[in-house]
């Protein structure tokens, strides 16, 4: 398994998991499989570009194939730019439990070192994802709050409990 930053290029791929993780795990993502839908290739190449001095996107590959993918971008504000957070971590169903999440993690982070002024990075994640939960505490995040009702699914409600992992002791 191989783990490299995305590019523009890998547009088609990116897209496609991304749709496959808003389908099958709707209780874990903020966004809407149908807002995702209309996001056009051109428009997923050009944020997959963006400013890699402030958001990079990894992918997870075996041999061709795209099996997982995770988000940071950092704050720019002088008051905020101490802060960084994580998205969209996602494994695909078939090649989970094999250390994938986890190696996405240790590669954000050690990314995430290389922004200067950055002391800490901050999710959110649905109480329903224990999961995912689990593998942010191992992986030294702590969770500091719970936001009721977070995000809204029909006629359903999901809290999600806010981490911090701090950077520097
Ligand atoms: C969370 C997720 C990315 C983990 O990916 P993965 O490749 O299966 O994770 P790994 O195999 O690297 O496991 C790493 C750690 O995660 C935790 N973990 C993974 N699967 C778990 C499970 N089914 N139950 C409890 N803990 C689990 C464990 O701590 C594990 O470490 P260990 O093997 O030493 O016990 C994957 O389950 C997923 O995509 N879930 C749905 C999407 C989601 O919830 N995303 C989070 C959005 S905030």
């Amino acid at each position: 398994m191989e783990i490299r930053e995305l590019t523009g290029q890998d547009a088609e791929q990116y897209w496609s998991l991304r749709l496959e993780a808003l389908e099958t795990e709707p209780h874990a993502f903020g966004m809407a499989a149908d807002e995702h839908r209309k996001l056009s290739l051109e428009e997923t190449a050009a944020r997959l570009q963006g400013r890699p001095d402030h958001k990079f996107t990894l992918g997870a590959f075996e041999g061709r194939d795209m099996i997982g993918t995770v988000t940071f971008m950092r704050e720019s504000g002088l008051k905020e730019r101490h802060k960084g957070h994580v998205y969209g971590m996602y494994v695909t169903h078939p090649r989970r439990g094999c250390g994938t999440g986890a190696a996405l993690m240790s590669a954000l982070l050690e990314r995430a070192r290389t922004f200067p002024t950055l002391e800490q990075i901050q999710l959110a994640v649905a109480t329903s994802q224990k999961a995912a939960a689990q593998l942010y505490r191992k992986c030294g995040f702590e969770t500091y709050g719970t936001e009721p009702r977070a995000l809204k699914i029909g006629a359903e409600y999901v809290d999600e409990d806010h981490m911090v992992r701090h950077l520097r002791a």
